[in-house]
């Protein structure tokens, strides 16, 4: 695990954080009328020279991955779940741990493949406006889609890797699903024995400073700041939205539902993802 700052980077549910009050308010019209605020971004989008955009599991639910918190979300559907990505249940009950591997092994990520929204995305960096991709995802699917590794700032680690919790080794997702097919059911680290887990980072856990500190360092340089598919609630990366609006950035929200910084964005799209970034990023 990375070194911490426990007091400057704690996360999860609003974990130090200050809600704005907001300063500009998203005009209704822009919410019930879409189609003409489509062009207003779009618009925006062209004249912009560094956007950056920030993704959370909405993005993905057009995948088949479901998010945590939309209405058919994981937890939505089985506050029990919550407990699977804590890592203080994780690292003390060996039976959270099997659940945990066996929720992995039927992850849907193995099988899930870009959408549109991932690919226009992808379309933008082409078109070399992407200054940065901050996605709180750890499926894989913006690299996927074809975002360089360079570009895509993953903030809360990625499933297709695995971490020792004793020793720090990293290695590929797949050859633990491999050991957990041929029997074992908590494999441990085949180093130092120490516990494994996929290299996520769980409630409880603290993030990377280095991590958080260039995507803080990105969206105060973005000029235009599109956060997709994100509840904003997960801290201190939703901070990023009043990083970016303070430095000056044209600020979108693309989100099925309301958000605690739609009154600072300058456009809310509450619309399907996928189209929609179709229509504004290409
Ligand atoms: N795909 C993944 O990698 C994945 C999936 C679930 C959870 N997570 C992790 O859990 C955390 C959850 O926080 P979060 O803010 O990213 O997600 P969240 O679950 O809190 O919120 C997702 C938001 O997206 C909206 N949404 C879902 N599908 C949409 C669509 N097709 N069009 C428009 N809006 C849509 C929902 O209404 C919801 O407000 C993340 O930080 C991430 O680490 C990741
Ligand atoms: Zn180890």
């Amino acid at each position: 695990m990375a070194s911490v700052k426990p007091d400057c980077f704690r996360m999860w549910r609003g974990a130090g954080m200050k809600m704005e009050t907001p300063t500009v308010r998203p005009q209704e019209r822009d919410i019930v009328q879409p189609d003409a605020m489509i062009g207003k971004v779009r618009a925006w989008v062209a004249q912009a020279r560094r956007v950056v955009v920030l993704t959370g599991a909405g993005i993905s639910t057009e995948s088949g991955i479901p998010d945590f918190r939309g209405p058919q979300g994981v937890w939505t559907r089985d506050p029990e779940a919550e407990k699977l990505s804590d890592i203080r249940y994780y690292m003390a009950d060996a039976e959270i741990r099997k659940k945990a591997w066996q929720a992995r092994l039927v992850h849907p990520a193995w099988e899930a493949r870009p959408n549109a929204g991932h690919e226009a995305i992808a379309g933008l960096e082409r078109r070399g406006k992407l200054h940065a991709l901050i996605t709180q995802n750890i499926d894989g699917l913006h690299q996927k889609a074809g975002n360089s590794p360079e570009c895509v700032i993953e903030v809360h680690g990625t499933v297709l890797k695995v971490v020792c919790m004793s020793c720090g080794w990293k290695g590929p997702m797949q050859e633990t699903l491999i050991r957990l097919l041929t029997g074992e059911d908590d494999p441990p680290c085949t180093l130092c024995g120490g516990i494994l887990k996929s290299d996520t980072i769980s409630f409880g856990q603290n993030l990377v400073p280095e991590v958080i500190a260039r995507a803080m360092r990105s969206a105060a340089e973005a000029d235009c700041f599109i956060a997709i598919g994100t509840s904003l609630q997960v801290y201190p990366i939703a901070g990023a939205v009043s990083e970016a609006k303070e430095a000056g950035a044209r600020v979108v929200i693309v989100n099925a539902e309301p958000t605690p910084f739609d009154g600072i964005a300058d456009a809310v799209l509450r619309v399907p993802i996928g189209k929609t970034l179709a229509r504004i990023l290409l």
